[in-house]
């Protein structure tokens, strides 16, 4: 039968495993891929462990294992990849473990599991399965991983809570090479503590079951079988609109092209399968040529390397790492530069699929490959059904994307990758936003021939990535310098050439301009260096030295294991054993979410006749609505119905400011991802396809505000604004030595929770009920919301939390909205209506933190006093007003950071905007505000010549004293915390050695920065911190608690159960917590502001003592009874063994128009001291060390506030040096997902990360003398920023520039790098404002 007919004919069985279970899908869709269908379509075993966040491959969470035997060499490959982007055809053959497979806690948890969980490496747990199935693969395939292994096993996985810290301990514990760095003359590591009454160890090894591979799946003998058994036929697989064709011999391939000449040949789909789901390619046939032989040969020859274009980008990886062991150095040259690129291409379950050739035939700009195999002179071997030919890889790229080199029917075979000989030298180059698991900004593939024992340039070659719409060759440059000498006037005249050669417009997309050029000619100068120190170590003498100060430059900066300490006061010698308070005890589903088992919304099975919902978002920032047109999306099968303003029963519009929180957009829309409607339909993928198709036709409005500078000049804000003054600031500026004035932009912030916004409406079906099902922080918000949008009485409205996959401030209000377009769909239709957002949806529509413009004037003495602040705060509220001027207020009262300021005047607006609505985010503006106290205070240093730390210490809070709103403070522990983070970080010293590589090394600099934070903890008003609790013991002595905080990471029902097991004297086994939700506490506050356990906590107390003081009279007349007895007791003698808790809120006011009150309850009080290094040429940084002090009191669970303390951290890390949003123009977000939208990863926390509690002091206001610890770690993170900064001053001095210097935040490696001027930015054009459109815009 040819191949056209077997083509046309009947779809075959797909067979693979899933968890040692055989799977035969009769039906196999092309399109469907493996996460959908682990989760939504094995039937009877729904595989729900495994997690979407972003379904683009960028974030881990659907890892899986997935292993395939091969027959040649009789091996079982493991290999982790991401389900999200996995076709399950292409999985025919193959063994699948999930989350489920490896362990769970009924029979077995794997020790995997286990570590992860007890090493409290779960917060939110959203993340652990994927993590814990990057960690199982790698120790399915290195029973004892090094060090090195596991970071690059976790390279690909994002964690949002944690700060990885925990992640890598409990992963750690596999390997056998020791933990800590022995840097101590004793061996000792050199972050240990001296004090031994202390504790260092939130988690004890002794318990931990060992690995024991002989537990593990064996893989399938049926498969194996299938293997091996000849001969092979072509498969097909025909779906609902797509047919997957996977023949056996490359003839068959080659005619199948012939016939499908569009056909896209999918191996590992990261490049396809992105396209189809975020650009609506539609492929109606695909060919998959994995099982081809000539696709796979490795072919080691006596001149280079073949390699089949279907090989993996892993496996290339392997080869290439064995032969540069195996080769003489000079011949590994372009093996070498390959490996430099691949060791940070994508995580690794992308480099796992990813196939050579599909990087290279994508021809993308961001390819890190093309360039060095085209400036290695590699070949393509390609194949037609007429015609074999071999190219030079350059040519694809001559000419730009649309040049037809490649034929469409053409298929390349493989890649002959040469030796590099004597006298040639190649390099690789890139600089990404991230330093792993990102696509690069700008990279390139450098080569140079010299004439034999000279430097006299016979060939060059440069190629760069992210500079064009392909891969770009500096051809002209190359020609012209051959036959010059290596030297600097080369190296000139190549810079000025290259970037006259290698343009990139003003408006290029992608933005960053002016520092992609930088990079052009950046990298070539380090090519330039390294082929000089490369020519010096070949022959001493003949060539000219490279200063010791360049020579920094051409270390690259690397991913290490992280040494980390957690310090913390153990719980008193005379505290009882069994009493849990103070102790580090696990997340209460720890053992749950490592073995996939907890259950978030989107994991609830199907309810009967569930519909799911997509929404229509707007594509305009402010225009009126003129129609929409729903015809074509009624017609998509599947469909059930659209929903519009129309179908809203009562508000749909609501009013908590003079502005309204709309659901849905009814005459206009006022930001781009509005919500206009939304299609319901029988599955995810109609409801989208459907929603696709509904057509809005828009009428354009005037103004279209973005930016502040915008709504600064249309008088654009919400009301009101806040002002706070204090002292006599204008008289105080009369008297100063010197006045700065400066302006300071900080960008917003993505929340990027790893569950989206996820929602679950199921009507009852009689007298308005409705179960909500809801990922909140706000149950009662959103009760709230849904009731009023349907007209209902909230006692009909049932909304239930049982966890949530973070928050961060991102699930109120947002939530309350998007829960209510569910509702009302599942209100007109009747049926149960299930709405998750995918990422990019959820990254257009729910907003975030507000991006703050703060213009400041600060009078301060020579001695380094400062006496006036006079500061405007700006924040981009967007288009409703949700949080904004609250954040505004919190933002002017927590301005003064540590500090006292005698004359203050700072006036705060949120400005309106068409872009979408801002809202909280941990921290509440005071990220933002303490951010723009701590510049001012560097800058005073800087113009006092004074080091910033003793402009900080003179200027810090002392003693008792008032704050700028006349709140009393104690500073002592303010101060603890400065000089313990001092001495810990051993400041002073390291200050020195810093100074002292500055002056050895120009081109890499050092910087250290130490910060020391108050942040309050309160509410202006006290119902907003009320809580209550209830609380059964069940006649078999059990108890269920249930209380008004939401679980969403930050552990509050593992402490909440520690207080009821504290107060009822009980193990904490006996208590369990179920869910929150409305019918057991109502009108619960927000878990929100730090203050969950401090509130909840005290209404737990309160309900345990209320049973136990009924339960006193039984205990005391049989004191040594059991719990069980007295409880039996108790119901025989009708006494209730059910009590509610509650607890009014803390005290709080504010006066706005006096400027004075209590609006804080108590402080908390830290310090962070951290040290980076920078490359001055890339702007690329390491975070080398922090230090971390913080008060907050007496810990009620030191592994859960470290945790959190930690995590926040990190996510400031993310705040103020990586996470940059981009807008277009027309106020369209362009960063949806984790490709474009850089959060931390494993690779940016610090190698040296200690972590201590200050010796405990009680604190009166909270539970058990605890503080809430949940927000202000974050701000810390600013240590880095400042770090940074201190680094950059460092470079800038010695280049001559040593006055003041603004610097935005995030601090990105283009701020650094722009920052850190020199010869080469100087040489690059710069741009006239006026003369072109640029690409993004500074909201
Ligand atoms: C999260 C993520 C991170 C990434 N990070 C990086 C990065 O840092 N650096 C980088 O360079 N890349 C990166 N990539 C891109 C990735 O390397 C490429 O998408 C991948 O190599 C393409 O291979 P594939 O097998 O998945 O291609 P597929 O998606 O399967 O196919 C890609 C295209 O190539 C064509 N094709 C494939 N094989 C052949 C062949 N033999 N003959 C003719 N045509 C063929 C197909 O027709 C198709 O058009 C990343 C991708 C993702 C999803
Ligand atoms: S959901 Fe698959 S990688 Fe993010
Ligand atoms: S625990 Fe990792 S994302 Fe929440």
């Amino acid at each position: 039968m040819s191949v056209a007919a077997a083509a046309a004919g009947r779809s075959a069985e797909l067979v693979f495993y899933v968890n040692g279970r055989k799977i035969v899908e009769k039906n196999a869709d092309p399109e469907q891929m493996l996460l959908s269908y682990l989760r939504k379509r094995i039937v009877s075993v729904r595989l729900t462990g495994t997690k979407y966040s972003c379904g683009g491959g960028g974030c881990g969470a659907c890892t899986v294992m997935i292993s395939t035997y091969e027959p040649l060499s009789k091996k079982i490959l493991h290999f982790s990849a991401n389900a999200c982007l996995l076709p399950i055809c292409s999985l025919h053959g193959a063994a699948v473990t999930t989350v489920e497979g490896v362990g769970n806690t009924k029979t077995r948890i794997h020790p995997v599991q286990e570590r992860l969980a007890k090493c409290h490496g779960s917060q939110c747990g959203f993340c652990t399965p994927g993590m814990v199935m990057s960690m199982y693969t790698l120790l399915r395939n290195h029973l004892e991983p090094s060090m090195e292994q596991i970071t690059a096993a976790l390279a690909g996985n994002l964690c949002r809570c944690t700060g990885y810290r925990p992640i890598l301990d409990g992963c750690k514990t596999f390997c056998k090479e020791s933990f800590c760095c022995q840097k101590k003359e004793n061996g000792n590591c050199c972050l240990e503590e001296k004090d031994s009454s202390i504790c260092t160890k939130l988690f004890s090894a002794d318990d931990f079951q060992p690995l024991d591979p002989t537990q593990e799946f064996i893989f399938p003998p049926e498969l194996m079988r299938m293997a091996e058994s000849l001969p092979k036929r072509t498969l097909v697989f025909h779906g609902e609109r797509t047919t997957w064709i996977s023949p056996t011999s490359l003839e068959e391939l080659l005619e199948l092209k012939a016939k499908y000449p569009k056909a896209p040949l999918v191996v590992g789909n990261t490049s396809v399968g992105p396209e189809v789901k975020y650009k609506g390619v539609f492929h109606p046939v695909i060919i998959s040529p994995v099982r081809i032989l000539d696709l796979n040969v490795v072919t080691y020859m006596d001149d280079g390397l073949t390699l089949g274009a279907a090989c993996s980008l892993a496996l290339v990886k392997d080869i290439l790492t064995n032969a540069v062991s195996d080769l003489a150095q000079e011949k590994a040259k372009i093996f070498q530069a390959l490996l430099y690129q691949l060791k940070s291409l994508g995580g690794q379950q992308i480099r796992n699929v990813a196939s050579l050739g599909g990087n290279i035939i994508s021809r993308k700009s961001t390819s890190d490959l093309n360039p060095v195999l085209a400036a290695g002179n590699c070949l393509l071997n390609l194949a037609s059904k007429d015609q074999r030919r071999q190219i030079p890889v350059s040519d694809i790229f001559a000419g730009g994307v649309s040049n037809n080199t490649l034929k469409a029917e053409e298929v390349l075979v493989s890649v002959y990758i040469p030796h590099s000989r004597r006298g040639q030298f190649v390099s690789a180059f890139r600089q990404a936003q991230r330093r792993e698991n990102c696509l690069p900004i700008v990279n390139a593939g450098m080569r140079v021939l010299f004439a034999e024992g000279t430097d006299l340039i016979l060939d060059f070659s440069i190629f760069y990535g992210g500079i064009g719409s392909t891969t770009v060759c500096a051809k002209q440059t190359c020609q012209a310098l051959i036959r010059r000498h290596w030297n600097e006037q080369m190296l000139d005249e190549a810079c000025r050439m290259v970037l006259k050669e290698v343009s990139l417009p003003g408006s290029a997309p992608g933005g960053k301009v002016e520092y992609r050029r930088t990079l052009i000619v950046s990298f070539l100068f380090k090519f330039y260096l390294e082929v000089l120190q490369s020519l010096k170590r070949m022959d001493l003498h003949q060539w000219p030295e490279i200063p010791e100060k360049y020579g920094s430059v051409l270390q690259e900066f690397s991913t290490k294991m992280p040494q980390s300490i957690q310090i913390y006061q153990g719980v008193d010698s005379g505290q009882v054993p069994h009493n849990p308070v103070g102790r580090p005890i696990m997340h209460q589903a720890g053992f749950e979410h490592a073995t996939g088992e907890a259950v978030y919304c989107d994991d609830m099975r199907v309810v009967d006749e569930e519909l799911f919902l997509a929404v229509v978002t707007s594509s305009r920032a402010h225009a009126k609505i003129v129609s929409i047109n729903t015809l074509e999306a009624l017609a998509v099968p599947g469909v059930f119905d659209v929903i519009t303003a129309q179908d809203v029963p009562a508000t749909n519009e609501f009013y908590y400011a003079s502005d309204p929180e709309i659901i849905f957009a009814k005459e206009k829309v006022i930001c781009v991802g509005q919500i206009v409607c939304a299609v319901v339909a029988d599955s995810d993928v109609h409801a989208k396809q459907a929603a696709a198709k509904v057509k809005i036709e828009y009428e354009a409005l005037e103004p279209v505000i973005l930016t502040v500078e915008d709504a600064i000049q249309h008088n654009s804000f919400f009301e009101p604004q806040r002002k706070l003054e204090h002292g006599n600031v204008d008289e105080a500026f009369k008297t100063v030595d010197q006045i700065l004035e400066e302006e300071l932009h900080i960008g917003g912030q993505e929340h990027f929770y790893m569950e989206t916004q996820s929602v679950l409406v199921v009507p009852k079906g009689e007298a308005k009920e409705m179960d909500v099902y809801v990922s909140s922080q706000h149950p009662a918000l959103i009760q709230e919301m849904v009731a009023s949008s349907l007209g209902a009485p909230a006692n009909r409205i049932m909304c239930h939390v049982k966890r949530v996959g973070g928050a961060f401030g991102g699930k109120l209000l947002k939530t309350g909205l998007l829960a209510s377009v569910a509702a009302v769909a599942a209100n007109k239709t009747g049926r149960a209506v299930r709405f998750i957002l995918s990422r990019g949806e959820d990254m257009l529509i729910t907003g975030g933190r507000h991006p703050l413009v703060a213009k400041y004037k600060v009078g301060f003495m020579n001695s380094g006093r400062i006496l006036a602040v006079d500061v405007k705060y700006y924040i981009n509220g967007g288009c409703s007003p949700d949080e904004s001027v609250l954040v505004t207020e919190v933002a002017l009262l927590r301005i003064d950071n540590a500090y006292k300021i005698p004359n203050l005047r700072c006036w705060s607006c949120a400005c309106k905007t068409n872009l979408p609505s801002n809202t909280a985010f941990r921290g509440f503006g005071f990220p933002q505000s303490a951010l723009v106290t701590e510049s001012w205070t560097t800058s005073v240093a800087g113009k006092t010549g004074l080091s910033p730390e003793k402009v900080r210490e003179i200027n810090m809070y002392k003693e008792i004293e008032q704050t700028p709103y006349k709140q009393k403070l104690d500073p002592q522990n303010l101060i603890r915390c400065w000089n313990e983070c001092m001495v810990k970080s051993a400041y002073y010293r390291r200050l020195k050695a810093v100074e002292e590589f500055n002056r050895q090394n120009y081109w890499k600099k050092k910087g250290i920065a130490i910060i020391p934070m108050k942040f309050p903890f309160g509410f202006d008003s006290r119902y907003l911190s009320q809580a209550a609790a209830l609380v059964h013991i069940y006649t078999d002595g059990s108890v269920l608690l249930t209380h008004g905080g939401i679980e969403m990471g930050q552990g509050i029902h593992i402490k909440m159960i520690q207080v009821a097991s504290r107060e009822l004297n009980i193990p904490m086994s006996s208590i369990h917590v179920c869910e929150t939700n409305t019918t057991t506490v109502p009108n619960a506050c927000a878990s929100v502001g730090s203050a969950g356990t401090d509130v909840n906590g005290m209404a737990v107390k309160d309900a345990c003592q209320t049973l136990l003081k009924r339960l006193q009279p039984i205990i005391s007349k049989n004191p040594k009874g059991t719990w069980n007895d007295w409880v039996k007791e108790a119901f025989k003698q009708s006494i209730s063994l059910s009590a509610t808790g509650y607890f009014r809120g803390y005290d709080g006011n504010m006066d706005w128009e006096k400027g004075e009150g209590q609006p804080f309850t108590y402080f908390v009080y830290g310090a962070a001291c951290s040290e980076v290094a920078i490359d001055c040429l890339t702007g690329d940084h390491k975070n080398l060390r922090t230090d971390i002090v913080m008060d907050i009191g007496c810990s009620i669970n030191p592994a859960v506030d470290i945790g959190q303390i930690e995590g926040a951290f990190v996510q400031g890390i993310g705040l103020y040096t990586m996470e940059e949003l981009n807008y277009s123009p027309k106020g369209a977000l362009y960063t949806r997902g984790p490709d474009h939208y850089k959060i931390p990863a494993v690779c940016d926390i610090p190698e040296q990360f200690s972590v201590s509690l200050l010796s405990p002091s009680q604190n009166p206001h909270a539970i058990y003398g605890s503080k809430g610890v949940g927000e202000a770690g974050l701000f810390l993170g600013c240590s880095v920023f400042f770090a940074l900064r201190d680094a950059v001053a460092s470079a800038r001095k010695e280049r001559g520039l040593p006055g003041p210097f603004a610097l935005n935040s995030p601090l990105t490696p283009e701020r650094i790098r722009m920052a850190c001027a020199d010869d080469f930015t100087q040489m690059i054009v710069k741009d006239q404002p006026d003369s072109f459109s640029p690409w993004a815009i500074s909201i």
